[in-house]
């Protein structure tokens, strides 16, 4: 498929996402967000994929917002309908893939370009990489889920401060908070989330998917986890994978799941 702004491209059970506007530092504009949502369903539904990973293009920004310039004369309603629009399409989409999704965070990461790394199942990120949600400093908050997500992966005290400071942290803090899981030099980058994905891509797709629901039923209002977790464990036994992954444990082989 042919984009305009994310370039997309498949190796060895990995589908790339390239978020590619570099001269406005890869901002999301409403074209790049529903681009983005396309290659992520086309990546969730390809058999083929076992990891995604998002990146943004050039040396400076994996994606420095929203783009401001898209909303800037925007009303309540018309603010309101962008928020949930972008989460139904991008951010709530993404954490709810079943295929695992890394964001490669390889510099500035603010405002929408946070929201959609925390969205993803998890982190790595560059030592030139900057984080934060600047949005009160344009008399705004963050809309793409970022008063929710960051809280539940850094804690609340370190996520207002963040919030109400319109600052960055480096990768480093990133690190020290959790809301990153690795720093690596830039050109390690992408080898290195290649490499957790490799791991990745050996075990079970289908189990892996139920582990990605069970795990994010925690954070949903008004669901039980720990039933989740349940249900999704009984039926994991009726998978081709389940069959595989034991018979091959028994068998003192490797196993080769169907993902089915
Ligand atoms: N929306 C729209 N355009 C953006 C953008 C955004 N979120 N972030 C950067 N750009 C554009 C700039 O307007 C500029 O475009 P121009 O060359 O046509 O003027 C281009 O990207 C380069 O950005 P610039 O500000 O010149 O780079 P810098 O190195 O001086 O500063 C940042 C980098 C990230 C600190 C700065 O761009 C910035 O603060 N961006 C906005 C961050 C933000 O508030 N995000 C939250 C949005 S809700």
């Amino acid at each position: 498929m042919n984009y305009d702004n994310i370039i997309t491209a498949f190796n060895q059970g990995i589908t790339s996402i390239t978020i590619n506007r570099p001269s406005k530092l890869n901002a999301l504009n409403k074209a790049t967000i529903k681009e983005l949502h396309e290659a992520f369903k086309q990546a969730d539904t390809d058999k083929n994929t076992k990891v995604i990973i998002v990146t943004g293009s050039g040396e400076k920004a994996f994606v420095a917002g929203a783009d401001i310039s898209e909303f800037a004369h925007f009303d309540s309603k018309k603010g309101k309908k962008l928020a949930k629009k972008g989460q139904e399409l991008l951010f709530d989409f993404v954490e709810n893939l079943s295929t695992p999704t890394i964001a490669a965070i390889n510099g500035f990461a603010l405002g929408g370009g946070l929201e959609l790394a925390i969205a993803c199942h998890f982190r790595v990120a560059s030592n030139n990489a900057k984080m934060g949600l600047p949005e009160v400093s344009l008399g705004v908050i963050p809309g793409y889920g970022g008063t929710q997500r960051l809280p539940q992966l850094i804690g609340k005290g370190r996520a207002m401060e963040l919030i109400m400071t319109a600052g960055m942290i480096d990768a480093n803090q990133a690190l020290s908070y959790g809301l990153i899981n690795h720093v690596t030099a830039a050109e390690d980058l992408l080898p290195l989330c290649e490499k957790i994905a490799g791991k990745i891509a050996r075990n079970s797709s289908v189990a892996i998917g139920a582990a990605i629901k069970a795990i994010n039923a925690n954070y949903k209002d008004g669901v039980n986890g720990f039933e989740v977790e349940v249900s999704e464990f009984g039926n994991c036994f009726d998978t081709q994978d389940f069959t595989e992954g034991t018979t091959a444990f028994l068998e003192k082989r490797k196993a080769d799941f169907p993902g089915e």
